[in-house]
């Protein structure tokens, strides 16, 4: 870690590795952990602060449950049982609705309000001031860094953005037509076979190391991935320029011998990385964490990451959007698609609605300022009156008011690829590279954090108790 830098584990209690290779750092008082109590009264409870009072209709038993930060811990409830050899109570959560699965000191989003902080510093202005690697240094270590933190950073990523030759021939061996995030997965999680050294997660250098080689090499892969499916050669990186001038140059060199990214460009692509470089607990980052949490390497965990981001509710949605405004095909067919929409005849509404936020995706409000910048160079996207059609619409229809559906980030981000030359296939692919800066930092924080464990849920078994097998002649 960087001199001056703080661990992401500072959301978390601070965790020490059995032989003792950890980083000595304490997390701050307001992090500090307290350890529930609880207390089965028989007398009535009189109001406490920070409390829950709970009445078991079962057994008339009331029971105080300490509150922090919201929250009670679901490990609690597991006194309230029936008789002493009941398992005790459990909380039913399908997709973890209303369930805090860690503490986290990195991504803050208020949904309501649709407000997104990065440790703190809010999106609008990082996106506006910061840049990406800045950034990823910021979510991973949670501090802007000084300019030779930055400088030493930026050469740590730079040095590792070359690709071994033999992953360049692993990824040949994909079919042409071969989806490029389908490439992007298997060719992360072939990296682990690479580096063998990922698996020493408890040696905080080697999880520097690998932390460098993920954000500098998942670009390459990327660009390698595009264009194994165009049937073009690969471009190595040219490490004069920016993170994502690089990244253009990886894609879309041609014979020049040196390629020049358009600046207007090149920032929108930037921008559009620091709005994708993490959002907490979402499907992908959760499932970082789960599969971390066996102690894996992080490139396999990371291709699970990848995986789940592949979805058309998640990462695949900007994919999902465009391929949605092609099938309406024009402005006056939006009325009669919102209206199948509603009637649940067919696709949702793509790049509508989200989990967490039930106001303006505070994302999509920077997205669709820059693609006024982006379309002056491009020339406008003709899908772009389809889609202002369909948020004109959607905004005043009572479905999506009622349901707080708004334009999320993958709204206007296809767009905005597309114009920029991207083929749709690429649109997830251009999501997993700056996540991966929230991915590690979060796996990181999970790893240092003494409360956690392998993840391992509960469940409610619903199917037949005990029975003795029925020899196959026996069955009806
Ligand atoms: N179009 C039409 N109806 C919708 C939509 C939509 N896009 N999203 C939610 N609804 C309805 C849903 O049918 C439900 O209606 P009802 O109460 O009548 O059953 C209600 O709104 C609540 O939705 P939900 O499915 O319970 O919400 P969720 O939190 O489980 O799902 C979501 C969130 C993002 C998966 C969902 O809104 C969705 O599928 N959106 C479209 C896909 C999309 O754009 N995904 C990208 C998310 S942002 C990028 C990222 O972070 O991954």
């Amino acid at each position: 870690m960087p001199a001056g830098g703080r661990s992401a584990a500072n959301g978390a209690k601070y965790k020490t590795w059995p032989d003792g290779q950890t980083n000595r750092i304490a997390p701050p008082l307001t992090h500090q952990i307290v350890t529930p109590t609880l207390t089965p009264t028989l007398t009535p409870t009189t109001t406490m602060a920070d409390t829950l009072t709970i009445t078991d209709n079962r057994t008339g038993q009331k029971y105080d449950v300490p509150i922090t930060d919201g929250t009670i811990r679901a490990m609690d409830l597991r006194k309230i049982k029936v008789t002493p050899d009941d398992f005790g109570l459990m909380t039913y959560d399908p997709a973890f609705l209303n369930t805090a699965n860690c503490r986290s000191a990195i991504t803050y989003i208020d949904g309501d309000k649709g407000i997104l902080l990065y440790r703190g510093y809010p999106i609008e202005q990082l996106a506006e001031e910061s840049d990406y690697l800045e950034t990823a240094y910021l979510i991973l270590f949670g501090e802007l860094p000084t300019a030779s933190q930055l400088q030493n950073w930026t050469q740590q990523i730079t040095l590792h953005t070359m690709l071994h030759e033999n992953i360049k021939k692993f990824m040949e061996g994909f079919q042409y037509d071969a989806h490029p995030m389908g490439i992007f997965l298997s060719t992360v999680g072939a990296m682990s076979t690479f580096y063998p050294d990922a698996k020493h997660i408890v040696d905080k250098q080697s999880r520097m190391r690998q932390t460098h080689r993920l954000r500098a090499k998942v670009p390459s892969i990327a660009a390698y991935a595009y264009r194994h499916s165009i049937g073009r050669p690969y471009n190595y990186p040219d490490n004069d320029l920016s993170f994502a001038g690089n990244f253009l140059n990886m894609l879309f060199k041609m014979t020049e011998v040196k390629y020049q990214p358009n600046p207007v460009l090149a920032r929108a692509l930037e921008v559009l990385f620091i709005l994708h470089a993490d959002h907490e607990q979402n499907c992908s980052t959760t499932t970082m964490r789960t599969i971390g949490s066996s102690q894996v390497d992080p490139y396999s965990a990371l291709a699970g990451a990848s995986a789940a981001l592949y979805g058309p509710l998640h990462g695949g949605a900007n994919e999902a959007v465009l391929r949605m405004l092609r099938e309406i095909g024009s402005v006056t067919k939006v009325p009669e698609f919102i209206k199948k929409v509603k009637a649940g005849e067919g696709s949702k509404l793509m790049g509508f609605g989200h989990r967490v936020y039930k106001s303006y995706d505070p994302r999509a409000k920077v997205i669709k300022k820059i693609a006024d910048l982006v379309f002056a160079v491009t020339g406008k996207n003709p899908l772009l009156d389809i889609a202002l059609e369909l948020e004109r619409i959607a905004l005043q229809d009572e479905y999506f008011v009622t349901r707080k559906l708004y334009p999320n980030v993958d709204f206007y981000s296809g767009l905005i690829y597309q114009a920029m030359g991207f083929p749709v296939e690429m649109f997830p692919v251009l999501f997993a590279i700056p996540r991966t800066a929230g991915w590690v930092a979060q796996w990181e924080e999970m790893l240092l954090d003494s409360e956690q464990k392998i993840s391992r849920p509960r469940q409610i078994y619903t199917g037949p108790m005990q029975r003795d097998y029925v020899p196959r002649d026996k069955r009806s």
